[in-house]
């Protein structure tokens, strides 16, 4: 353990502040009045009542409390009033409000931000769910989706179309918050992040213009929309290129511990020289909830049957579950369920890797092994859970235009998604060293591998917020910088929480 406080120092992370401002509760609800008077009968404003006896006052709660809910307990917070906007002059209208009031405010996708106060605050929530339109143009091959959208339904109602927006990989996840960071997808080796394939944002800005914002309207702002996160204004809705989706092949499928090494070496060959790009793979370790360690895959072809030998080397090692073969893609989708127990919360952190070599595989896994019991001595049932992904060698080589991420592409990196779970609060600093010693260590053996992964972007929506922005938009900050003086000069965005630069 001493060594391992040496290795931390030398890499000190800097803290980000969220939230720039504080009003208090009595003026947030005097906002919460004005923008009731403001938005057309279209909106919806939820503010809290005492009592939730009468069905009225019990309707209203509830409604509030899915506004304000998250995945993460941890994500969530009770906000003075909760706000859907239903067309974008009522989010101009809203913006304005909130911006010559200096009133915090949080903007709600799906809900999914594992940073507490990204999506989330005191002050007044909004929650975009009424922006819920899936609208496919077969003329264009384009497809519209609303902001409040969530991955699964778009994939389900769009499924007798036989066309697809490449999104989350598993349940639950926002099309808004996803698409805004970036979108690792089931076909990425075909056609890149999502960000690569978004044709057109309608943006309000933090001044209330409403804006469509597309590669030959306004190529600074196309840029920083893609992966600049919720920098320069509420995007209502998002154009995507379409694509073609029928029959695919893969699922869940988990393996005991004692195949742990079996399991390591098909990863990382897999990692290294799978050249199908109709092929992808989602691979974890996490403690069951008896602290029994488990390893598992989520599985995919873009095609009803992978070519034979594809995937054998997962095949063919024992298994204790598998849910594997030839289906939809929401039904694909749908084979990892997401649900956590009420009040779980939880972080991510993230690293980025050149390749998952077998070095890197097997101190990821050791890392599963370590934390585990270590989580779990700090409080029963805590889980510390390690997931790496493959890409094929090109995947990043997709966009036409530039992004505000990944500001590297000369070569594939891949991520590596860490995800702890516990539930009391007085835990969350704790755990949350515990995953800052993680990627502390994991960087220094990944040196040791020969790979430099300082330099490598790291995801935002994988990032923990102590990560210094700089390793996230890297060489593309001073362009961001000044592209957000010119949209956002007043800083509106920043009464909400997300990365700055
Ligand atoms: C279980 C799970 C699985 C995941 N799987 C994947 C995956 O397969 N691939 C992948 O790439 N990522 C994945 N992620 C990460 C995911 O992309 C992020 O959590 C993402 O931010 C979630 O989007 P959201 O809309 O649900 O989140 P939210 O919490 O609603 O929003 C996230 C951020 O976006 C901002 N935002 C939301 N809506 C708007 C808007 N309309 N205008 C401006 N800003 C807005 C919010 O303010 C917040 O800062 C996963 C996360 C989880 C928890
Ligand atoms: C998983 O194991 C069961 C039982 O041994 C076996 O029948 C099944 O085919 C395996 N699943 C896959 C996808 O190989
Ligand atoms: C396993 O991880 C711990 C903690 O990061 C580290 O101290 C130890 O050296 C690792 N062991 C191996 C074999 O990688």
């Amino acid at each position: 353990m001493a060594s391992w406080k040496k290795i931390g120092a030398a890499f000190a992370f800097t803290s980000v502040v969220s939230a720039t401002s504080v009003v208090s509760a009595t003026t947030a609800l005097q906002v919460c009045a004005q923008i009731q008077r403001a938005l057309s009968p279209a909106s919806g404003v939820f503010i809290p009542l005492a009592s939730s006896a009468s069905p009225a006052g019990a309707a209203t709660n509830s409604i509030y409390a899915a506004d304000n809910a998250h995945w993460f307990a941890s994500s969530t917070q009770a906000s003075a009033c909760t706000v859907e906007p239903a067309t974008a002059a009522d989010v101009s209208a809203l913006i304005k409000l909130l911006g010559q009031t200096k009133t915090p405010f949080a903007v709600k996708g799906g809900g999914h931000a594992t940073n507490p106060g990204y999506s989330s605050t005191t002050g007044v929530q909004i929650a975009m769910t009424r922006f819920n339109a899936v609208t496919y143009d077969k003329k264009s091959g384009t497809i519209v989706l609303g902001a409040g959208k969530i991955w699964d339904d778009v994939y389900t109602e769009l499924e007798p179309l036989g066309v697809f927006v490449p999104g989350g990989r598993v349940p639950g996840i926002g099309v808004a918050g996803y698409t805004l960071g970036g979108g690792y997808n089931w076909i990425s080796n075909q056609i890149g992040l999502t960000v690569d394939i978004v044709l057109e944002y309608e943006l309000v800005k933090p001044n209330g213009d409403i804006v469509c914002v597309t590669k030959t309207s306004n190529p600074d702002l196309f840029f920083a929309l893609k992966g600049g996160y919720n920098n320069f204004g509420i995007v209502t809705q998002f154009t995507y290129q379409a694509f073609p989706i029928g029959k695919v092949w893969g699922g869940l499928i988990t393996y005991g511990i004692a195949q742990t090494a079996e399991f390591n070496a098909a990863f990382s060959a897999f990692s290294a020289h799978a050249t199908d790009p109709k092929a992808a793979l989602v691979s974890g370790y996490g403690l069951d909830p008896n602290g029994q360690p488990a390893v598992g895959n989520i599985m995919f072809y873009n095609g009803p049957t992978p070519p034979k030998g594809l995937f054998d080397a997962f095949l063919n090692i024992k298994n204790t579950s598998s849910d594997i073969g030839t289906r939809t893609l929401s039904s694909l989708v749908a084979s990892a369920p997401q649900d956590l127990p009420a009040g779980t919360r939880g972080f991510f952190n993230t690293m980025s890797f050149f390749e998952y070599t077998p070095a890197i595989v097997n101190a990821v896994q050791n890392e599963t092994a370590f934390w585990g019991p270590r989580v779990t001595a700090v409080e029963a049932g805590a889980l510390a859970g390690y997931h790496m992904e493959a890409f094929e060698s090109t995947f990043l080589s997709h966009n036409t235009t530039p992004t505000a991420w990944p500001f590297y592409r000369s070569k594939k990196f891949v991520p590596l998604q860490m995800q702890f779970t516990w539930s009391n609060p007085k835990n969350d600093d704790i755990i949350r060293g515990f995953m800052e010693q993680s990627a502390i260590h994991l960087t220094n053996v990944a040196n040791q591998d020969g790979q430099q992964v300082q330099e490598l972007p790291l995801y935002p929506n994988y990032g923990l917020f102590t990560s210094p922005p700089a390793r996230i938009y890297g060489s593309n900050i001073p362009r961001l910088q000044a592209i957000k003086a010119q949209v956002d000069p007043q800083n509106v965005m920043g009464l909400a929480g997300g990365w700055r630069f």
